[in-house]
């Protein structure tokens, strides 16, 4: 006798049937470029599909993924000017807090999760302050923890820091705390390694460092068992929930980190990811949508909650029908 699993597989109804893993729209967090001005939505030549939106258009895009089904999305922003230490980074004006404002007071059950780091404040491009030529961790956090306050006060419902300072889970709660932003959540990018995958993000964000590289701050490729460190720590720190970033090559550290935290565990699918798999598109090379719908469900497979996705609209559409 053989033993024939294709009989799982004979029809459409069975294969569904039996299909150990879905992907919804609910599963999406849209990562959302916010610009100063008006009335802009100005394509992202490295992210085609992607767009810098001015508040007032950015909240017309959130309304649209809310409408799809996408229950959040994070922002990230490009301040009208940028110096050594961030400072519009926690500008009470600064575009991210206008639009946060924005998108809560129009679709108020929408979750408004914000990206805190410095790159994209800073006129050297990284993620921390520069002392001595090298980023500093403690002094980094003092302004990290501002700018999480200033989003949360201005209505987000989580900050996520992206840094990879290290004690900034705790820092930021602390000052959360201290001004009684209690309910504002922390998504820490818990294990977010130094990848070549971010490239069309910085061109996006305007977040290249003018000198050196992240990987002072950021985790080297090669390593698995200081994710579990990391992961652990931002536990321990108080974070309500971790990201695993970038998320298609490090498939194994997502599940390894799932199989050991009770918290709700998210995935960023970053910008090297979606680029690629629009750019084999467009050549011919690849079925893009198809492609796009296996790397999700995949990423969910592995262990994923949660999937912060540039695919979040398209994908929402798709699944819609
Ligand atoms: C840092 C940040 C980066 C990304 C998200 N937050 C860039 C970096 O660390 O260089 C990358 C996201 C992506 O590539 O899609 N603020």
């Amino acid at each position: 006798m053989i033993i024939r699993p294709r009989r799982l597989r004979r029809s459409q109804t069975i294969r569904k049937m039996v299909r150990e893993t879905t992907v919804a729209a609910e599963d999406f967090i849209a990562p959302l470029f916010v610009v100063p001005g008006d009335g802009r939505k100005e394509p992202i030549s490295t992210l085609p599909g992607q767009f810098h939106f001015s508040v007032d258009t950015v909240v017309e895009e959130a309304d649209v993924l809310w409408g799809l089904g996408v229950p959040g999305v994070i922002l990230f922003g490009l301040p009208d000017r940028k110096d050594g230490v961030g400072s519009r980074s926690y500008a009470e004006d600064g575009v991210v807090q206008r639009a946060i404002g924005a998108i809560k007071s129009q679709i108020p059950h929408m979750v408004v999760i914000t990206d805190v780091c410095l790159c994209e404040y800073t006129d050297h491009g990284h993620c921390g302050v520069i002392v001595d030529g090298k980023v500093a961790n403690d002094e980094t956090l003092e302004i990290l923890a501002r700018q999480s306050v200033s989003h949360a006060q201005a209505g987000a419902d989580m900050v996520a820091p992206s840094d990879m300072m290290d004690g900034r889970v705790s820092a930021i709660r602390k000052a959360l705390d201290d001004h009684g932003c209690q309910e504002t959540g922390i998504l820490s990018y818990a294990v977010k390694y130094a990848s070549a995958f971010y490239g069309p993000f910085r061109e996006a964000a305007d977040s290249t460092p003018q000198f050196g590289d992240r990987a002072g701050y950021q985790m080297d490729p090669a390593n698995a068992r200081e994710a579990m460190r990391e992961a652990r720590l931002d536990v321990e720190e108080g974070a309500d929930m971790i990201m695993i970033k970038p998320a298609l090559p490090y498939l194994d550290i997502i599940q390894r980190v799932r199989e050991e935290t009770v918290l709700p565990l998210a995935a960023y699918n970053v910008s090297g990811e979606y680029a690629m798999v629009k750019a084999a598109h467009e050549k011919g090379w690849i079925d893009g949508t198809r492609v796009m719908m296996e790397m999700l469900v995949c990423i969910k497979r592995a262990g994923a909650d949660l999937i912060l996705t540039y695919f979040a609209k398209e994908a929402a559409m798709l699944i819609r029908g």
